[in-house]
């Protein structure tokens, strides 16, 4: 186990004693080749992520609805975009909501289907949704990257980051910085990584016991570890909201796919609440009792609190949060990521 510490990052399979499953490296995070991670890129879609300037009514940028403290998601049970008011977050009213939860942005890198049905299977892809959809940015790409080039700090940084493409800012060059700062949103030190990688301590006895309650529960078939999430589809865990969401069909067109939604991610789930794809499911506690009620099986208190404890402190990660840009080059003010509004 300890090796495994060492080479966490192409150690083969290994069946560890300590765990309930073998022990599988993470994914590696796959850079298209046209689109390499480089430090100065990174940084641009970091201010970009941050820049109202993506949006409409120039206030909504993409981490009014993928904000730091919410673990990249909202803390709604739906998003609202452009024509909203007030900081992200739950203090965040208006008069268009988005049809689903807004997803973590945590590990986004190592997703096959991105968004709940899986429409989007690259971050480059994906990037030009949220822009499109009116009721999130509402501006396409060409027509920021159009304001862009008349920023001059904005030029200079395009610039450091496509240092081998002609220097006009382009929708391309905008779509693949953001994807890049995207890519960089990995949670794989947990303290179950620490776990695992040969740390005993670093999971609480509570926590150990939750967890071999996960595995008798078969959460790990969908909810796979290392990631605790798959590239696979199953049934809503809600009937209430959204009658028309067709989930996973509405892509493939498949009936068998009906209400379909993709397995998400258990990591930094903490920050993340409400849950399920339309948010219905406002604690943690509710949506592991429904989760577990869904597989037949009624959880004793203990059992329900020890599984809790398991998601909540031992998937639990923050070790690369980037930090929240404080300016940026548009020079609009960037949305709060939602701070609490002292009363
Ligand atoms: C108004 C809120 C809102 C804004 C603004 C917004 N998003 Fe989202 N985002 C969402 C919602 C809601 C979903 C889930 C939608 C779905 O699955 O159909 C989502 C899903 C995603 C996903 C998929 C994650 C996954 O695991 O499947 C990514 C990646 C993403 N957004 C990135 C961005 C980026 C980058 C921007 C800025 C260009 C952005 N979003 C702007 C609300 C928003
Ligand atoms: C057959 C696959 C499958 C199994 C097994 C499974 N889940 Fe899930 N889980 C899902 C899907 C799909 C969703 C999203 C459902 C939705 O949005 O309506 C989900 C959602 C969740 C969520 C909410 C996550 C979020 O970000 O909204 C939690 C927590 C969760 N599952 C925990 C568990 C636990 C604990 C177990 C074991 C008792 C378990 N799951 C077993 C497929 C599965």
């Amino acid at each position: 186990m300890l090796a495994l510490a060492a080479t966490w990052g192409c150690a083969e399979e290994t069946d560890s004693p300590a765990t309930p499953w073998a022990v599988r490296p993470f994914p590696p995070i796959v850079e298209p080749l046209d689109n390499p991670t480089t430090a100065s890129k990174v940084e641009l879609g970091r201010l970009l992520f941050h820049d109202p300037l993506l949006s409409t009514d120039r206030q909504v940028a993409c981490v009014t609805c993928h904000g730091q403290i919410w673990g990249f998601s909202d803390g709604l049970p739906r998003s609202i975009g452009v024509g909203g008011m007030g900081p992200a977050g739950t203090g965040r009213t208006g008069p268009t909501q988005t049809r689903r939860n807004s997803s973590t942005l945590w590990n986004a890198a190592i997703r096959e289907g991105l968004f709940w049905d899986g429409r989007a299977t690259t971050l480059e892809d994906q990037v030009v949704f949220p822009m499109a959809d009116p009721t999130e940015l509402g501006r396409s790409p060409d027509e920021v990257a159009a304001d862009i080039a008349g920023i001059d700090a904005y030029v200079a940084l395009f610039a450091d980051a496509f240092p081998d493409e002609p220097p006009s800012p382009t929708a391309g060059q905008l779509v693949r910085a953001i994807a890049a700062f995207e890519r960089t949103l990995v949670t794989d030190r947990a303290p179950y990584d620490r776990y695992v990688a040969g740390d005993e301590r670093a999971l609480s006895e509570a926590a150990l016991r939750g967890m071999g309650v996960f595995a008798e529960l078969g959460c790990p078939d969908c909810h796979a570890p290392p990631a605790f999430e798959s590239a696979r589809y199953a049934p809503a865990a809600s009937d209430l909201s959204a009658p028309d969401d067709r989930g996973r069909a509405e892509v493939t067109g498949d009936e068998a796919d009906e209400r379909m939604f993709r397995v998400p991610t258990l990591r930094n789930l903490r920050a993340t609440a409400p849950y399920l794809h339309d948010g219905s499911i406002a604690s943690l506690e509710e949506v592991v009792r429904r989760e577990a009620e869904l597989r037949a099986r009624s959880l004793s208190t203990d059992e329900l609190t020890d599984l809790v404890e398991f998601l909540n402190k031992g998937l639990v990660d923050r070790a690369r949060e980037p930090q929240r840009a404080v300016e940026v080059p548009s020079g609009l003010p960037v949305p709060q990521d939602g701070y609490r509004i002292p009363r």
